[in-house]
């Protein structure tokens, strides 16, 4: 049985105390001891560490949006894997569609962050997605796999233990056009029998594939409950605890 995972994708939100209140109050709605779900929370970088400080010793993990893929050394402006261990963090969220299509980030240039943070210890959660006009135009699977393929290039199957994919669908993401759950159940069947056909059925069995794009409480339950969905990554909703604890409790 896979265990839900529920992360929130703040973005280039929040202030450090906007930031500290919200890690506050989930922290104080997700204590250790209640775990049944995990629950993930990516901040800024220039607030990981308080709001590290504020979520250890509860239930919510916290992460980072994105990393180099060398370290250490001259490189301005760049932050390293070892960086995001040194303040705590077990997570980094990488190939998210903004980092593609808006920092124009490359499936090659994925892969060296993904075997970096893999190689740091980091989970790494990976996003891949169409946009609107390839799922038009029925490219869809083919874009999935052309994303896993160039993101997981050289990567084996005992880091795996270390790996989440996010399917997050372009058109999904910060414009209220929630995928149906269909749609989401479908890409989720087509991400874990390619994890299947590339790896094993054992770790397409035990791979977390999350959804993300436009998951509010309202819609939370029904994307949760479909057999190949194993949680949520949210953005919007998740910049406020009393939409965000609502999706972490439709998880359980
Ligand atoms: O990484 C999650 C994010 O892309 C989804 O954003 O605002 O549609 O929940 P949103």
């Amino acid at each position: 049985m896979r265990r839900f995972i529920v992360a929130g994708n703040w973005k280039m939100n929040t202030t450090k105390d906007t930031g500290s209140q919200l890690a506050q109050a989930l922290a104080a709605e997700v204590p250790k001891e209640k775990t049944a779900v995990e629950v993930l929370v990516c901040p800024p970088f220039p607030y990981l560490s308080t709001i590290g400080d504020i979520v250890n010793g509860s239930g919510v993990g916290f992460g980072a949006q994105n990393c180099y893929h060398e370290s250490p050394g001259a490189f301005t402006g760049e932050i390293s894997t070892e960086m995001l261990s040194d303040v705590g963090c077990r997570s980094v969220i990488l190939g998210h569609s903004e980092r593609r299509h808006i920092l124009k980030e490359t499936d090659a240039d994925i892969n060296l962050k993904v075997k970096k943070a893999l190689d740091a210890g980091l989970q790494v959660v990976l996003c891949v997605g169409e946009l609107q006009s390839e799922r038009e135009s029925e490219q869809t699977e083919a874009v999935l796999d052309t994303q896993m393929t160039g993101g997981l290039e050289g990567v084996n199957s005992a880091a795996f233990d270390k790996i989440v994919i996010a399917y997050e669908p372009v058109w999904a993401i910060g414009t209220g056009l929630t995928a149906t759950p269909d749609q989401a159940e479908a890409a989720h069947q087509y991400l874990r029998n390619w994890l299947k056909d590339h790896y094993s059925a054992e770790i397409a069995d035990s791979t977390r594939i999350l959804y993300g794009g436009s998951v509010k409480p309202d819609n939370a339950k029904e994307l949760l409950s479909q057999e190949n969905v194993d949680g949520a990554l949210v953005g919007g909703a998740s910049l406020k605890a009393e939409l965000f604890i609502p999706i972490i409790q439709a998880a359980v």
